[in-house]
């Protein structure tokens, strides 16, 4: 990568003699983790291929199939024998643009299996197989040959043959869409999932299935065959055929995550390591943000999108948040609905334009008001999913952002593709999002994706892939059932391994809805660790900015970074609750939440420098806080802390708590209060909350 690359790779390679066979018509090859535990072996058996992948002995993937069937060849899935085989280790240290650590390693060993048909076309598939401490990746390259060249893939036969029925955190399988509750169930109760997956053994090792480089083919759903066995479905394109290409061609990497603890799967690094270094040579605009937005004022029907009476883009408006988000510290402002198309909205053929303001917008004068005041414009593009048109005016569009100075986008695909049959997540798609995000970088353009593509670590190649939605977010507070509380305590362990997250968090004014009809269902304090506990260097505050004037728990959201040179996660259970620390500069941040049971962690502050003594200032939830009938409540204040002590993190039912530690001079800590006096007002707390607990149980 970019800059310190550091690479030391062995390669040798072996010529597969038949002694290498084992028992009758079966070859065995093996890769191990670099800490020696995870183990991939691949197997040959009557000339069809299987994978496994055990840990420390214990089996998490049994046989698995792998193999193609095409429309216009045979399949190649049997008749095969190995050509040949190479090893390798490699081993870098690489630097990402932006993220949760300022350094990433990369190292893995490396088996590559080349196999031949036996028939006379004799053609070739090579599988890669990547084993890392933290998982493992494979995937299939199919080299340039005389006997296949053109593809029309019908099926990959990749299998994920679970060794054992565990519990499974997932989201059913769509082509279209990720906007979904995440459903808690044993492997053999599912029918079809989008990854990530995510399971659980009952000996706690934590497995998430997904992918990795989602490069001009297909994306990736899993089908429950029979049991515990599942097999890639990609989604298709309009006649049924999955992936059209041409060989050489490589598929993107199957990735098996494989922690000891749920929070080593969010720290773990496999997905980006599985792609390609940073493809853009300058990347000095490109640049992690908050954002406030003329956005959810349009969701719970204030405004709206379009011009008229209620328009919500206009100029008056935008100053007004401008001027907050000056006084703030927000560097930027999302204007939804500033262009012209928004009638067609909802209608059989949207269109937009990306180029004509309504007349109430005056852009060139906003963006010159927003330069004043230190604050960016972000664009919007809204396709309505009618791509044609859009890839008609992106140049345009984008040229006219890079002339006055607008940093990122934020595109939408809020409706069925057109052309009609094509899925959001097909392979056509996969092509047109790389297309958005590369010809943005050519006009110095960030990007945040709505219905998007899943994340698969196309972010190291593409920084300026900043973040994309893909989740059921805020907004569905806005107008639907909402998400319930342990929602965001499942993302972080499935949506958010594929990458960042644009959730929108931080909504103040919780029981927005004078009617009761809708809300958003945690508390004040939750919204506020929400921004270090779902990851991402685009992070909105939400709300509409009169609900954060003369408010102090806004100052958490000024001052809490986009992006880190640490995280770790401290404890957890999936849905159930998470703790996360994450150090930008010599400042540390932690975010806890939990779902409709209020909790008492205890979190050693052994990740402080040593030494050194900080002010913790603590955003908790307050003894009168109850999510369900008063959720904004909320404890403000600074405590004296160090490395040796331990923090009670107090959680009321759907609460959560943020604290930022800053590093102070003796002197300073002098004048602050200890950290007993904060520890007093814990039991208190937890004996209400626990009886409200008790009160509103069964809601959720
Ligand atoms: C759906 C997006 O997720 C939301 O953020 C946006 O406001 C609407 N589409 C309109 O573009
Ligand atoms: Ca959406």
């Amino acid at each position: 990568m970019r800059n310190f690359l550091k690479w030391s790779g062995i390669v040798f390679v072996i010529f597969l003699s038949s002694t290498l066979a084992c028992g009758t018509g079966s070859v065995k090859k093996q890769v191990v983790s670099p800490d020696g535990k995870i183990v991939v072996t691949f197997l040959l058996k009557q000339g069809v291929p299987f994978y496994r992948i055990s840990r420390e002995g214990q089996v998490l993937i049994e046989s698995s199939r792998l193999g193609f069937r095409f429309k216009n060849a045979s399949p190649l899935v049997n008749g095969l024998q190995i050509f040949q085989t190479k090893t390798r280790t490699f081993d870098e240290t690489w630097k990402p643009v932006w993220g949760q650590d300022d350094h990433i390693r990369n190292h893995y060993n490396e088996l590559k299996v080349t196999l031949r048909e036996i028939a006379k076309t004799q053609r070739k598939m090579t599988l890669v197989f990547r084993a890392f401490n933290d998982g493992v990746g494979f995937r299939y390259i199919l080299p340039e040959q005389p006997n296949l060249k053109k593809l029309q893939i019908t099926d990959e036969v990749t299998e994920f043959n679970f060794a054992q029925n565990d519990t499974a955190w997932w989201i059913p399988a769509d082509y279209d869409s990720y906007e979904k509750l995440y459903h808690k169930t044993l492997l053999t109760q599912i029918k079809a999932v989008n990854t990530p997956v995510t399971v659980e053994t009952p000996n706690h090792l934590y497995l998430s299935v997904h992918e990795a480089n989602l490069t001009d083919y297909a994306g990736m759903t899993l089908k429950r065959v029979d049991g515990t066995h599942f097999e890639c479905n990609l989604v298709p394109w309009p006649d049924g055929v999955k992936v059209k290409g041409e060989a050489p061609l490589k598929t993107p990497w199957r990735t098996i995550q494989i922690a000891t603890r749920p929070g080593g799967l969010i720290e773990s690094h496999l997905i980006v390591n599985l792609n390609e270094p940073c493809a853009l040579q300058d990347v000095s605009w490109i640049h992690p943000t908050k954002y406030v937005g003329i956005w959810w004022a349009m969701h719970i029907r204030k405004w709206t999108w379009t011009a008229g009476p209620k328009h919500g883009a206009t100029t008056a408006h935008a100053k007004r948040y401008i001027d907050f988000a000056s006084r703030h510290h927000i560097p930027a402002l999302l204007v939804e609905g500033w262009n012209k198309g928004w009638e067609s909205w909802g209608a059989k053929q949207v269109k937009f334009s990306f180029t004509e303001p309504y007349p109430d917008f005056d852009l060139k004068e906003i963006v010159r008001y927003g330069k004043a005041h230190g604050v960016a414009l972000i664009g919007h593009h809204e396709t309505g999913g009618n791509v044609p048109d859009y890839e008609r005016q992106m140049d345009a569009g984008f040229r006219l952002c890079q002339k006055l100075g607008i940093p990122a986008v934020k595109t939408g695909y809020a409706g069925a593709i057109v052309p009609r049959g094509q899925h959001h997540h097909g392979q056509w798609m996969v092509r047109h999002y790389r297309k958005v995000i590369k010809t943005a970088s050519k006009y110095h353009l960030m990007i945040d994706a709505h219905e998007p593509i899943k994340p698969t670590g196309i972010r190291r190649t593409y920084p300026n892939f900043i973040a994309r939605e893909g989740v059921r977010g805020m907004e569905y507070n806005a107008w639907s059932d909402g998400n319930p509380p342990e929602h965001t305590t499942i993302l972080p362990f499935t949506r958010v391994l594929a990458g960042p997250v644009d959730y929108t968090p931080g909504i103040f004014n919780i029981l927005f809805d004078s009617s009761g009809k809708h809300r958003v269902h945690t508390t004040l304090a939750k919204q506020l660790a929400l921004y270090v506990v779902l990851y991402s260097p685009l992070q909105m505050a939400a709300d509409l900015v009169e609900n954060y004037e003369n408010q102090p728990a806004f100052k958490f959201i000024e001052v809490v970074p986009t992006n880190w040179n640490e995280s770790r996660v401290l404890d957890s259970r999936i849905g159930d609750y998470v703790t996360i620390v994450r150090r930008n500069g010599e400042n540390w941040f932690l975010g806890s939440i939990t779902d409709e049971w209020p909790r008492l962690l205890d979190v050693p502050l052994a990740f402080l420098k040593s030494g050194q003594t900080y002010a913790a200032h603590i955003f908790a939830d307050s003894k009168k806080t109850n999510w369900v009938t008063r959720p904004t409540p909320i404890d403000i204040g600074t405590y004296r802390v160090s490395q040796e002590d331990t923090l009670p993190v107090a959680l009321s039912g759907s609460g959560g708590m943020a604290v930022w530690f800053e590093p102070i001079s003796a002197a300073r800590a002098g004048k602050l209060k200890s950290l007993a006096e904060f520890e007093r007002t814990v039991p208190g707390k937890i004996a209400i909350w626990k009886k409200n607990a008790r009160q509103s149980e069964g809601k959720w």
